[in-house]
């Protein structure tokens, strides 16, 4: 979908080194991307440098070790930047996210996060090498037991159900982990059957408080002295946030700060201690671009929208950052706009408001930015409107 790529590529500007990097198709600039498009849907960008700073940070300053949490981009580039960088655990969900890190990075350690699986899911996942599974009731545990033939070489985790009011953006206490007395009663049935046992959280996605993961520790702690069993690692989950407008969360450094002063005051250095980022590693380092192929007053239609890339600025009203790309001159003045996507649902609108050049017209392309997490992973193909147009901006 992408013209003269092949004499694009053969130009010296370009290292031979990056002609694919990670598999895509490259360029310098997202004004070359768009000039190279000879397609009608929107085009993912991918930035590899950027994806590589924020998994440096993890991995440099993290205190313990960093699973990448599949489900917040699953692109097979994303995998091989993020493996390319040093990153080796993953957390998956479903057998297709399994093969897909099987295949994509063979090594890979798989930590199989979901709290409920199907057994066949279970079955797989031990075939591929899979022994860190997680749990929150005794069906769950159950059904690992059975499904690996009572293996001898299992590390259970134990997902906790937190006590609610964390500063999380999007909460995700609705639906799993264990409340105390569950708890209590769940680390003393694993403990005989697991190799390792661990406990597990999640704070909320795009949680805004570093306290959060403290108070979670604190939780913990309070939980293992009634439990009185013995713990072999400790994970907090995902949660670690992006700048989006309107959003200011706290330098990534005071979470790691707060967490590793959680692990010492609460005596948890004996433990592994592991963490899941989805968003945090890639978010900011993807983009969509998208076309304008209608203007009516302040509302552009365009070639992606909710059932793309752009379901949580539909859903949760979030502004991502934009910036408008032509060739040619654009007006200083700016407008605010709301954008509409391609499908006939009325709910397929995004309300921003989004500010760009007054004179933003029907050609147009608009460049959707921090969309490197829970954007591409969420698109659909409903109405024919889907895009596989993904490309590597080195620039
Ligand atoms: C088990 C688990 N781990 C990690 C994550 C990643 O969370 P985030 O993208 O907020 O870092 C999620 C997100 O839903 C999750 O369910």
């Amino acid at each position: 979908m992408f013209k003269s790529q092949s004499s694009r590529l053969a130009q010296p500007t370009i290292l031979p080194d990056f002609d694919r990097p990670f598999g895509l198709p490259a360029f310098s600039s997202v004004a070359e991307a768009i000039a190279a498009y000879d397609g009608d849907d929107a085009i993912y960008a991918l930035y590899p440098q950027r994806i590589q700073a924020a998994t440096n940070l993890f991995l440099d300053q993290f205190p313990g070790k960093v699973l990448y949490a599949v489900k917040a981009n699953p692109h097979p580039a994303v995998l091989k930047i993020l493996w390319a960088n040093g990153l080796r655990g993953f957390d998956v969900a479903s057998i297709r996210e399994i093969d897909l890190v099987r295949t994509t990075c063979p090594d890979a350690e798989l930590y199989l996060m979901h709290p409920v699986k199907s057994r066949r899911t279970i079955r797989h996942a031990y075939d591929a090498g899979v022994r860190h599974f997680a749990f929150d009731c005794a069906a769950e545990l159950g059904k690992i037991l059975v499904e690996t033939k009572d293996a001898a070489d299992l590390h259970l985790h134990l997902r906790l159900a937190l006590p609610k009011g964390g500063s999380a953006t999007m909460p995700l206490d609705g639906k799993y982990g264990a409340d105390f007395h569950e708890a209590l009663d769940l680390l003393r049935r694993a403990r005989p059957v697991a190799a390792k046992l661990g406990v597990c959280f999640h704070v909320g996605s795009q949680c805004m408080d570093p306290a959060d993961y403290v108070k979670a520790l604190s939780y913990v702690h309070g939980l293992l002295e009634a439990a009185d069993v013995r713990i072999d690692s400790l994970d907090c989950g995902g949660g670690f946030p992006v700048a989006y407008p309107g959003m200011t969360p706290p330098p990534m450094q005071d979470y790691f700060t707060r967490i590793r002063k959680g692990i010492e005051i609460f005596g948890f250095g004996d433990l592994e201690f592991i963490g899941e980022p989805g968003r945090a590693l890639c978010g900011e380092g993807g983009s969509t671009l998208t076309r304008v192929e209608l203007r009516k007053g302040g509302d552009l239609y365009l070639n992606e929208g909710s059932y793309g890339s752009l379901f949580d600025a539909a859903q949760c009203a979030w502004k991502y950052p934009v910036r408008l790309h032509r060739e040619g001159e654009m007006s200083a003045e700016t407008s605010a706009f709301r954008f509409f996507g391609p499908t006939c649902d009325s709910l397929d609108m995004m309300a921003g408001p989004f500010t760009l050049p007054a004179d933003t017209r029907e050609g147009d392309w608009i460049e959707i930015c921090h969309l490197g997490a829970y954007g591409q992973a969420m698109a659909t193909d409903f109405n024919g409107f889907q895009s596989d147009a993904t490309v590597a901006i080195l620039g």
